[in-house]
């Protein structure tokens, strides 16, 4: 089983690259801010390249990190300066860097059977352990209240040649999105839609509860409901974790 598979990948890269763009301005002067001009960027869940595009126009360099195979395809092929891996962000390995980031809701997927409470805090502290002095850690996650509860709600968005309908629902803690696919192809002269269904669980995290997670690890944390002039969609926070200048554990 993949996720993010060919389809759903291309139509997240041409259809919902808002986040990734309208981030990126706010992210980048979040860096300048810390006085990270240079040196090399972890991004956990780098889908298709759109963020780390960004950042190697800016001078950084780009480590980019995804689960599945299609988004990273699609990331080699527009970011060939960067290097790119095939793996799950709660068990790669994460080299020593000046920042971290993790853009679009990444931490919140249920995709790696792995990805437990437990293994979030874990990824907090290997992220601090990578990080050098100073260095931060800037990503979003998604909370409870995307979905009323007990309700189901259905939606769909078109572009040029696909068609993508969702239908979500949140029990608990947890939204589960089931997604189809139409991509319009042309095979021998005639046009067809070929369709795909992937089903995505999100664990939701109460930002509170995201912030002292971090700050247990040692990080000074900055809660935030936007990347710089980009607000973020409804039930979502951003967080700047900093590593404190004089921790010199890595
Ligand atoms: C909503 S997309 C955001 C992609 C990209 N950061 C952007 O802003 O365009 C979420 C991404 O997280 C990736 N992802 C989810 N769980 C993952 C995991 N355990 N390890 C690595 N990547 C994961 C998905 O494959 C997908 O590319």
């Amino acid at each position: 089983m993949e996720w993010y598979r060919k389809d759903l990948a291309y139509i997240h890269d041409v259809g919902h690259n808002d986040y990734a763009l309208k981030s990126a301005p706010g992210i980048l002067s979040i860096l300048a801010k810390h006085n990270i001009h240079d040196g090399l960027i972890v991004d956990l869940g780098c889908g298709s390249g759109l963020s780390a595009l960004e950042f190697t126009a800016a001078r950084y360099r780009v480590l980019g990190i995804d689960i599945s195979e299609s988004m990273v395809a699609l990331a080699r092929t527009r970011v060939p300066n960067a290097e790119f891996r095939v793996e799950s962000l709660f068990e790669a390995d994460i080299p020593d860097c000046h920042a971290v980031v993790s853009i679009g809701e990444c931490l919140n997927y249920l995709f790696d059977p792995n990805n437990t409470r437990t293994k979030l805090i874990q990824l907090f502290q290997r992220v601090y352990n990578a990080l050098a002095p100073a260095g931060v850690f800037i990503f979003d996650v998604a909370e409870p209240g995307q979905v009323a509860q007990g309700t189901i709600t259905k939606s769909f968005t078109e572009g040029e040649d696909w068609i993508v309908l969702v239908e979500k629902q949140e029990e608990q803690t947890v939204l589960t999105r089931r997604i189809i696919t139409l991509r319009k192809l042309k095979e021998h002269q005639e046009e067809h839609y070929r369709r795909d269904d992937e089903v995505h669980r999100l664990r939701l995290y109460e930002a509170t509860e995201v912030a002292e997670q971090l700050r247990q690890v040692g990080f000074q944390v900055q809660v935030m409901r936007c990347y710089g002039n980009y607000d973020l969609p409804k039930a979502h926070a951003a967080f700047v974790a900093c590593k404190l200048p004089n921790d010199e554990r890595i």
